[in-house]
This record gives structure tokens, sequence and C-alpha cells, in this order.
């Protein structure tokens, strides 16, 4: 992360910049997460006798009124009696059950607003429910089937979700639950000396058997040469949450490992530390490791064949998770946070697609991103100047290679004071941005969290003024940490004060006479960066946990929803500059429940390495599962410099993520496409254009997931969750509902791979149209460095667009390819969504959605068994929420000349005897017997209307 710009300010730093693992803890260095793994370690050393010490008395309104939605009714402690403690269970729609406990008039307030930032509102309670006690027990049944049945045990308390007879999750049932209560030093002894008979013996209080028989690290706590001081003492929450009859648990991002989670404790563990959800900015991280990275989304999936269920357990502080496949008992996991209520909804499933429904619901969906934005991005920490900008914007119209977006890094601002160009170098910003945007393309500029502590800086000065930046732990004043301008404070975007301040920054005409950014245009994407926070002198490179934000509330109270505010306020900034506002564009490094509303991430600074390229795989792959699809890797590594097949093979994994950027260190070689020598260089622009070719396939896969929440990289569980083979698989993945299949090569020297299918059913090569069918369920496919393991799922109908542009704009009027490959029943579907790419006119039905389906049947003709294949293509906006689809609405009108210009039909089993457009003229059209493709060259059809080509087969 060095630049020469900075080489000073890092000499002037403690060591601790040298960025090291070490930098970051371990559960055995986190003293709650010590007191919470000792807690289970208690409890396995005593199995028989241990027992949890909450338990509840029944809801009062059993039997009186078994309609509820839920109850709420006091929690007691066995180890602490005087202690009072209130939970809450309710259903609520789609069979979604929230449990919340709390400390009741305990001498503070734990911390409760994690929901109010993740959730997008109240989640409407369930009408549908009817308790009863049974067997001393509550229990709550409800659903469509009714087959679904909450059961709250009272003493000890435990919380087990069943379907049809079938335990789905249990709460407590380990009886690992602890919320440490507030208390005062006094009275925070669980074990003390005491003289007896002239010796000093332990004696031991009776919450010790629980709790541990020391204090330890309740009042504070060292790390490396930073002490925690924690003016509320022990305030952490320990749950134990099992699934016992599913085997894959999935989510929690964002770690560097599997898709499907290993364990980390008990004796399947693969790694010896719980994963930490801490975001934190992890110099050079590992590439298989529980380490916490940047983002953190407690979401977490349990699957089987019969049953996908997952947990949301909505906490905003540091929180480690212990995981144990048992075998016959399912998957055990043991979550431990350091400050928060206890707020966990349980989604009921029942397939993988359900729970993504139900979590939509609750934190809302990923917008439909600015068309512009699924193109090639081209960032370097740093291009240095206009001119060096307008060059490789140059190169790459030289060499034909399509992008969309430039990017500039830190160095644009002067002494990195954001917003504020260097004049030296970037000396006409407008000028060399609107040369970007001539060719219709965009630029990002990052704006970073930190102001540099300079009353020349706007920024600074009047965020100071408004008192609106982060407190010490003395909650008076600003914090004062380190970061790329040296001194520096943070904006606290939990203060509402700060919120109109920052939307106001980012307009491009002066308002009310206070400074904002003029030399911008509102085309200009934002970067948002080290939003962890990063800050290079403080404990595990970011912010002391006892720094006090707005409400009073300690840092370490907000920590993991921090840096998603920031992105927030961005991309309402961004979305507030215009009128009526345009689609923004916000990329986060730091990201939480939620974040997917406000724009895209990537998974920071990974090293050039196959690895690295690997896991960048899986770790997209998570994202998507936690809600979170627009996110991808830096192509070609941020660290390092790779070599040519590795940055080809790179280019690869870069088309197929949503997000799809290039970027680099500032102190590797360029490493622009255009560098590269033959035959690399044509290699990567063909892999560009293949991305731009199927632009409509990513847009159309967007439009479904900013409904559905289903993600747009799905894995195998995820399209088959009934097909145990594939509940582990991680390397390939299908695009959106598409039918596209791809497994990027991340190996060096590979030749060809082995693709796993889930079913039996025809496969394409998408390049030479072969038909694949599986063999023991996999198929083998050549992958020289100039191949590319990309199959289509007969079945599906695939719209591209096929002639080279120099960015995605351009293509706004070409005309479209669809290649109908179909299935083993002769059958395929697929979808098109188009819109302006820009606006919010889609919400009032300015959008054009095709459904194109080949259906095949068989009939008589003279004398002849004849079979027929009708491929049509009828509108589908008709049925969506967003609006009537009216052909004449302005979009559709703007796209009124677009054509298929050709129809590529894989998959036929003879040559046609005709091909012609329903109930009209003769087609031209091309069959070559071997692999049976045929295709219809200029059907001359719109896309914007109904059409139906008929194929007639003898
Ligand atoms: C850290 C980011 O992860 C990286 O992408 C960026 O180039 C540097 N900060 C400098 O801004």
């Amino acid at each position: 992360m060095r630049s020469p710009g900075t080489l000073l300010l890092l000499l002037l730093l403690p060591t601790s910049l040298a960025f090291k693992p070490t930098d970051f803890k371990t559960c055995s260095q986190a003293g709650f997460c010590r007191r919470g793994r000792a807690l289970s370690a208690r409890a396995k050393e005593n199995p028989s006798s241990w027992h949890s010490p909450y338990s509840i008395e029944p809801p009062e309104f059993l039997p009186l009124n078994p309609r509820q939605p839920g109850f709420t009714t006091s929690v007691r402690s066995s180890i602490h009696p005087n202690v009072k403690f209130v939970l809450d269970v309710r259903i609520h729609e789609e069979g979604i059950v929230r449990v919340r406990m709390d400390e009741e008039d305990g001498l503070r307030k734990r911390y409760n607003e994690a929901a109010q930032w993740a959730l997008i509102g109240e989640p409407l309670l369930s009408e549908d429910v009817v308790w009863k006690m049974d067997e001393g027990k509550a229990k709550a049944v409800y659903g469509p089937k009714k087959d679904m049945v909450l059961v709250v045990d009272f003493n000890p308390l435990k919380i087990t979700l069943f379907r049809g007879g079938v335990e789905q999750v249990v709460l407590n049932g380990r009886g690992l639950l602890h919320m440490e209560h507030f208390r005062t030093k006094e009275d925070s002894k669980p074990a003390e000396h005491i003289e007896s008979e002239g010796q000093s013996v332990l004696q031991v209080n009776p919450a010790a058997w629980f709790e541990g028989d020391t204090q330890d690290a309740f009042w504070d706590e060292t790390f490396s040469s930073w002490t925690d001081t924690k003016p509320k003492g022990p305030e952490s929450l320990s749950l134990d949450i099992t699934f016992p009859n599913h085997a894959h648990v999935y989510g929690i991002p964002q770690h560097a490992t599997n898709l499907s989670l290993p364990s980390t404790t008990g004796p399947t563990a693969r790694y010896t530390d719980p994963f930490r959800l801490y975001n934190s900015d992890v110099f050079e991280y590992l590439a298989d490791s529980t380490t916490s990275l940047y983002g953190s989304i407690p979401l977490m999936h349990a699957h089987s064949a019969k049953s996908t269920v997952a947990v949301f357990n909505v906490l905003a502080s540091e929180t480690w998770i212990d995981i144990a496949h048992t075998g016959k008992s399912g998957v055990e996991t043991h979550w431990i946070s350091e400050s928060g209520i206890l707020d966990v909804f349980l989604l009921p499933g029942p397939t993988p697609t359900d729970v993504f429904a139900q979590y939509a619901r609750l934190t809302g969906t990923a917008p439909l991103p600015a068309h512009w934005s699924l193109g090639y991005h081209q960032c370097r920490w740093n291009y240095v100047s206009s001119d060096d900008i307008r060059g490789v914007q140059n190169r790459f119209d030289e060499e034909d290679i399509p992008v969309d977006v430039f990017w500039l890094d830190i160095e644009y601002a002067e002494d990195h004071k954001y917003f504020m160009w260097n004049k030296k170098t970037f000396p006409d910003p407008v000028e060399m941005t609107k040369d970007v945007e001539a060719i219709e393309r965009k630029m990002v500029i990052i704006v970073d969290p930190h102001l540099k502590r300079s009353n020349d800086y706007p920024v600074y000065k009047r965020a100071s003024e408004l008192g609106v930046l982060v407190k010490p732990k003395s909650g008076e004043g600003e914090y004062e940490g380190w970061c790329w301008p040296g001194s520096s404070s943070w904006i606290d975007f939990f203060h509402p004060g700060s919120w109109d301040f920052w939307i106001s920054l980012f307009k491009t005409k002066t308002i009310d006479g206070q400074w904002s950014w003029t030399e911008s245009t509102n085309n200009v994407g934002i970067w948002n960066d080290m939003n962890e926070p990063s800050v290079f002198n403080g404990p595990e490179i970011t912010m002391p946990k006892d720094n006090v934000h707005y409400g009073g509330w300690e840092h370490r109270d907000v920590h993991n929803v921090n840096g998603m505010l920031f992105a927030n306020l961005t991309f309402q900034a961004a979305a507030a500059r215009t009128d009526p506002p345009r689609r923004p564009f916000v990329l986060t490094r730091a990201f939480y429940a939620g974040s997917q509303r406000f724009g895209a991430m990537w998974t920071g600074d990974n090293l050039g390495t196959w690895e690295h390229m690997a896991v960048g795989i899986q770790m997209v792959l998570a994202n998507g599962v936690g809600g979170m699809p627009f996110a991808g890797s830096d192509v070609g590594g941020f660290f390092g410099n790779p070599e040519p097949e590795m940055l080809v093979r790179w280019y690869v994994v870069g088309a197929f993520s949503p997000f799809f950027r290039a970027h680099a260190h500032i102190d590797t070689k360029r490493r622009e496409p255009y560098l590269l020598e033959e035959p690399y260089k044509s290699l990567v622009r063909d892999i560009l254009r293949l991305r731009y070719s199927m632009l409509p396939v990513w847009y159309t896969a967007f439009r479904e997931t900013s409904e559905s929440g289903v993600p747009i990289l799905r894995p195998q569980y995820v399209m088959f969750p009934e097909d145990e083979a594939g509940f582990g698989i991680d390397d390939q993945y299908y695009v959106g509902s598409s039918g596209l299949l791809v497994k990027p090569v991340t190996q060096k020297g590979v030749k060809e791979v082995s693709v796993y299918i889930a079913e039996d059913q025809v496969y394409y090569d998408y390049f030479t149209n072969h038909a694949h069918r599986p063999k023991n369920r996999h198929i083998t496919v050549p992958a020289n460095l100039d191949q590319i393991p990309l199959l289509i799922r007969g079945g599906s109908i695939i719209p591209t667009r096929e002639r080279p542009r120099r960015s995605s704009p351009l293509m706004k009027h070409d005309p479209f390819t669809l290649r109908v490959a179909l299935d083993t029943s002769g059958n395929a579907r697929g979808e098109l969504y188009l819109d302006d790419g820009e606006t919010y006119g889609y919400g009032k039905g300015d959008v054009v959605w095709r459904g194109f389906g080949a259906e095949s049947t068989k009939g008589k003709g003279k004398g002849k068994e004849i079979g027929t294949v009708r491929i049509s293509s009828v509108d589908l906006a008709t049925r969506t929420a967003v609006g009537a689809y009216d052909p004449a609405n302005e979009f559709a009108r703007s796209v009124g000349d677009v054509r298929v210009e050709k129809l590529v039909v894989l998959g036929l089993g003879k040559k046609p005897l005709s091909v012609v457009l329903d109930g009209g003229r003769e087609l031209e059209w091309e069959f070559t017997s071997e692999g049976g493709v045929l295709v219809v060259k200029d059907p001359a059809v719109r896309v914007v209307d109904d059409w139906a080509v008929v194929v007639k087969l003898e």
C-alpha cells in the first residue's frame, strides 16, 4: 500500500505500520472470544451436567390468545438471579422468526441499532400463527402447509424451528447462550481468594462454573501496544446455533476460504481459529484463512438435499464463529460477539431461492446498476495525470480494446485531500473527464473517509465546525489518527448532522455558498476505500474500540456497520447530483448486511497468485450468498507482476464476475491489456469482447437479482439443491438464469478441465457448439490458454450483441444474436431485459423485457412425420410488478430500430425442410450437419416485437 508520496509519512509512523498477519488478533488474543471459547470448552468437558442457566416463564397470553404472532417475556439466569433479561419471539411474514434478547433495567444500555441500518423496514408480522402449550413447551404452528413449528422450551431456554417434524435450527441447544450483564467492578468477582484458617482459599462464586473463575479482560485489554479500555465492562454475547440435519453451511462473508465453510473446531477442524467478522484492512491477506477481511455479513445458510434454512444474526460488533461438522448431528456453530443485543432471524427456506427471497425481504436487494458499470473498468494506483488518462484511453482505442471506465486512485488529490485536485498533475479535471465521456465512457474517482486535519481543507473544516467527526474515548473533541494524508479525522456517519453535508459535497454546482465538487461531472462514479475504517496507527489498523460515535455508542458497538454508512451516504449523494436522479455507481471495500443496496464491492488487496485468483471466485460466490451479488476481485491481483498466462486467465475470471475491474498496486509494472505481447494481447481483447457481447446476459441477470435476491453467480447448491455431490463445488458456476456455465481456469499450464454436471442434459460448448453428454456426471472440456470452459445448458436461449465497440453505450442500437440451445426434448427458454441503463425510468415501465421460447412438436404432413421447432419472442413486462409495458414506451421507442440479426439453433437432429417467419416469408438459413447447428440469417425481426420463427424438419 505504499506510494512514493506517502513514503515520508510512513517513515514517520510507528513501526507497527510494517503490516504483518500478527497485526491482527487471534481468538485467544481477544478477551471476549477467549471467554466464549472457554465457555464451550467447559460445556464439552461436562456434557452430562452442563445446562444453560437461562429460563423463561411460560408466556402469559397462552392459552388466552393463541393467535398472537409472538410474545415478550422475562428471562432469568440461575447464575445471576438479580439480573433481568427480556426475550421477544416473533413470527413474521414468510415464516421468518425473530428472536431478540436484551438486558432489562441494566446499569447501561446494550447497542440495539444494528438492525435499523441493515433492514429496509420493520418486518411485517405473520397473521397465520397458532400457539399452543404442549408437553410444557410453547409451540407455534404456521405456514401454508401448517408444517412449520416453532418450539420454545422454558427451562432451560431453547428455541427450535421444525419443518415437517424435522429439526431445522436450534438456538441454545448446547447451552452456550450467555449475555454478559452490565456490572460494576466491585460486584464482578466470580471468584475471590479469602482467608480461611490462615490459608488463602479460592472461594468460587456459583457463576464460576458457567462464566469461569477469572475476570478475563473484563475492564481493559492490551494487544500489541494498544490498550482497549472498556468503560462498560464485559458485555459480550455467546449463542450456539445448531443445524442438526444439514451437512453444509455457507455465507458469513468475507473470508478467503471455500464456499462450503470448513470446521474450525472439533475433530474435523481445518483451522484453529473461528471465522472472524471484524472489518479489517489486512495487508497481503492469506488465500486460505478464517481471518476477518474488509466486510462482514452475519448471514449463514445451512443446506441439505431436503432443506435450506438460514440465520441472520444482526450484530455490528466484532464476532467470531466456530463451526463444527459433526457428521450425524449436522453442523454446530457458536457465535461470540463483543457487544449488542441478541437479534437473530431464522429464515425457514425450504429452498435456497426461498432463503434468498426471505433475506431480500429483510435487507433489500441490489438495485439495477448503471448499465455502463457492467463493462470493463481499468484502474491502477495511480494514473498520474490528466494526460496519462488521455494516453491510456488512446491506447485502448488504437488497439481496439473495449473499456467503459477509467479510475483515479488517491494520488489525484492534493495531499490526499479528496475532491481537491492536484493541479500540477490534473490541471483540467473537468476537461479530462469530458474527454473520457466523449466516447460514452465514465470516470470513477476515489473518495476515502479519512479527512486531512487541515484548515485549508474545506471538507475537514466544515465537518469540524458542524461537530460531526468521530470522538476519542473522552467523548470530547475530534479523534485523530493516521492515514494517507497523515494526521486525519473521520466523519461520523451515524451523526445525522453529517448527512446533508456529505450529500452537498458531491453537487457539481455551488449551493448556498457551501463548498462543493464543482470540478467534477454528474456522471462520475465514486470509489469508497479504507472504510473499515483503516487507521494506520490504530489497533489492528483500525479505530480504537473506545472511540465515541453519535448517541454515545462506542466504536466497538458499531464497527462492522460503520463502512456501510459511508457507502450509503455516498450513494445518496451521487444520486442527489441530478434531479431526477440517475443511478449512481459506488464501489465499497467495507460492507455489512444491507450494503447490497448501495453498490458494488471488491475483494480488496489480493495477490497476483493462482491461489488468490481461485479464492477470489469463492469469495465472490460467498458474497452472493450474503445478498451482495455485485462483486469482483482485482483482475491481475493487486500486488505483484503476474506473468502473461496468469493475466489472461484472470481476465476470464473478471469477464465472468459481476464487477469486472483490473487494478494494480503503485509499485507494480503497468499491465494494461494493450501492453501485452502477442498472442496475449489478442487473447485479452477477445475476452473483453466476449464480456461486451454478453452484457445483455449480465444485465438481464441483474434485473432478476434486483427483484428476487437470488445471486448472479450461482453455485451448484443453488442451481441443484438436491444434488449432494455438488454441495462442495465452488470452482464453477452458472450466470443468473441464463444457462451459461463457466469454469475459469485458475492453475498454470492447464490444457483441459473436467466440469461437473448435475443432470442428464446436453451441454453445448459456447464456442464450438459441440454437444456434450455428461458421462459419470462429468464432461471434459478443452482449456488451452485460448479456450474458455464455457458451456450452454441445453434448454437455454442466450441473447448477445456481437459487434465489437469501444464502450458499452455505443452498443445501444446494435442487433442481437440468439443462441437457442435445445434441451434433450427439443425445447429452450431465455430472457432479455433492456432499459435506458441510467435513469429510474424502468419504474414507470420504460423497459423492454422479452421472453424467448423454443418448442418442439411433432405432427403429420404429406404422409410423413414432420417435426416443428417454433422459436418465439413474447413480452414479459406486462407480468412484472414495475408497471405495464406499453410498446410505445419511451425506451422501447428509442430502440425500435434494433433487430435480431441471427438465430443459432443448437441440437437440431436433422436438416430443416424450411425456416419461415410465422405467417410470413421464408428465411435464409444454413445447416451444418456435424453438430446439428442451424444458423438463421437476419430474420429481420425487431427486438421490441412479438414474433415466431418456425423450423420444419422432416
Ligand atoms: C487500498 C485499496 O485496497 C487499493 O485498491 C488502493 O489502490 C489503495 N488503498 C490506495 O488507494
